[in-house]
């Protein structure tokens, strides 16, 4: 069994020149595929509110949805981090309320840590998750819980007073003790002046090759959300299309009689069936 990463190996990254590798899971299988494949932090993003349950945003997902796909992915890891995204309104309300939700996260889920979006105005709410033992990575720059406050999905960051703004973000989110911070739909120079400027991995989305890791959809990678493909997402494969023609094949073979075949049924041992038919 490989042994499970710890938070600090992965601040240690940090100026190591080794990238952490992010990626989605909701469920224990893709999340096994994750950890066996060498992912280093596999996210239980709140994102499955639009991957999996069909919402238009990620807003109303639940604690209780987030905990369940929590579970379900707890099952599939063994070495990487599980890191449980907080619904929106899980965390912004009171840091005691946020303590109490994260905590939910480690002691009934077991998740090793929790991602809550904003920059200075959550640093008190880091600080306290910290206090209580629960590690955190934060998420600037497009935070998609209140993305109607910034204009829709759009880059982030663009004009001075943005930039100085997010920089100002990720200060106080790392000098609040998270131990890596996300950044998402920023432009590429200033991810990476935010990833020289402070001292714990930051993790792009959309914000160039400069930060110390990376994280995409799973979904998204996997072309298997087709609803839309933001910019930054890169499809390494196509899988949607493979997935309906296998429903195709199953859906006229069923109706042409032709599955199950031979091959894919059992039989009946002569004897017993003959006195079956005896017996009428
Ligand atoms: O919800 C999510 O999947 C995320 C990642 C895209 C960073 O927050």
């Amino acid at each position: 069994m490989d042994k499970k990463l710890t938070i600090a190996e992965i601040r240690e990254r940090k100026g190591s020149g080794q990238r952490v590798v992010v990626l989605t899971a909701y469920d224990a299988a893709m999340a096994r595929v994750l950890d066996s494949e060498g992912v280093d932090i596999v996210l239980v993003g709140d994102s499955l509110g639009m991957v999996l349950l069909g919402y238009d945003s990620t807003v109303p997902v639940t604690m209780d949805e987030m905990l369940h796909h929590c579970r379900a992915a707890s099952r599939g890891v063994q070495r990487a981090l599980l890191v449980a995204d907080m619904p929106f309104l899980s965390y912004q309300v009171e840091p005691a309320e946020a303590v109490r939700n994260a905590g939910r996260f480690l002691k009934e889920a077991g998740c090793d840590a929790v991602k809550i979006e904003g920059g200075v105005a959550m640093a008190d709410t880091v600080r306290a998750l910290i206090r209580a033992g629960i590690p955190v990575m934060g998420h600037i720059g497009l935070t998609p819980q209140t993305a109607s406050q910034l204009g829709g999905f759009r880059v982030q960051g663009k004009d001075l007073a943005a930039a100085r703004s997010v920089l100002a973000d990720a200060r106080a989110i790392a000098a609040a003790g998270a131990f890596a911070i996300v950044l998402e739909c920023l432009p590429a120079e200033l991810a990476a002046r935010v990833t020289r400027d402070v001292a714990v991995p930051t993790i792009g989305i959309g914000a160039g090759s400069a930060c110390d890791g990376q994280v995409l959809v799973t979904h998204d990678l996997l072309g298997l959300f087709e609803k839309f493909t933001p910019r930054f997402v890169k499809r390494y494969a196509e899988l949607a299309p493979q997935v309906r023609t296998a429903i195709q094949g199953f859906r006229d073979e069923v109706a042409a009689g032709r599955f199950p075949g031979p091959e894919h049924s059992f039989a009946m041992a002569a004897e017993v069936l003959a006195r079956l038919d005896e017996e009428g």
